[in-house]
């Protein structure tokens, strides 16, 4: 199943291949989640699933808890009057404002589904910048985020450093890792899946649990 959220790096497309290397095990553990393709696909009795977006989390959590009455609740914005230009700064602007942690969620996808190529970045501000994405008419992904909810019965959720992440696993667990992209150089960079970025130090950090 594809995952609902748009996501930069989702590995949805080679999740059969990834499938076929996966060893089986107790528990599988995502330090990098994102959109979840994994976790999707794959049939582990339990899951940690954790990311260092703290946003995505907060929607994973709803989505777990409420189900349909939270899919409901999304649908409401996705309106033809919501489409528009000025309609999206407004509600981009209300994410970045609101402490309602359940309509920041339902926001979460609206602004996946309506910004320019369903990306996530931040300011120096920790605001979602993305601009508009002028898509005709933008669905919410309802068969997808009830298939997510269903799956998420048998999931934690974590906004986590993937370091602590890793430091939980434990023998007979499976780790996926994917995490952001080495950049290409150093303009080349889309690594702002959440504020502070992931940069070369990360991508050589040693976790402490790989020491051992
Ligand atoms: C390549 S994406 C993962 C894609 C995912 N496998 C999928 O199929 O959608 C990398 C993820 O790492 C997360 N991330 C970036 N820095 C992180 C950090 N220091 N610790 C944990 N997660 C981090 C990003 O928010 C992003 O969701």
């Amino acid at each position: 199943m594809k995952p609902f959220l748009k996501w930069a790096g989702g590995k949805y497309r080679l999740t059969e291949r990834i499938k076929s290397v996966l060893p089986q095990g107790s528990r599988l553990i995502e330090p990098f989640v994102g959109s979840g393709a994994v976790f999707l696909n794959t049939n582990y009795s339990a899951n940690l699933l954790a990311d260092s977006n703290p946003d995505l989390i907060n929607l994973f959590r709803f989505l777990q808890k409420e189900g349909q009455g939270f899919i409901q609740f999304c649908s409401q914005l996705f309106t033809p009057e919501n489409n528009t230009e000025t309609a999206f700064y407004e509600l981009r602007d209300e994410f970045n404002k609101t402490n309602d942690l359940r309509k920041k969620a339902a926001l979460f996808v609206y602004l996946n589904r309506h910004c320019f190529n369903g990306l996530c970045r931040y300011n120096s501000k920790g605001g979602f910048n993305v601009p508009y994405g002028k898509y005709s008419k933008p669905a919410l992904p309802e068969k997808e985020m009830f298939y997510f909810h269903e799956k998420a019965q048998h999931a934690i959720f974590e906004v986590a450093d993937f370091k602590s992440t890793m430091n939980k696993a434990q023998p007979g667990d499976v780790v996926y890792c994917d995490p952001p992209y080495v950049p290409l150089s150093a303009t080349s960079s889309f690594t702002s899946y959440a504020k502070g970025g992931f940069g070369l130090d990360e991508q050589h950090a040693p976790p402490r649990a790989l020491e051992r």
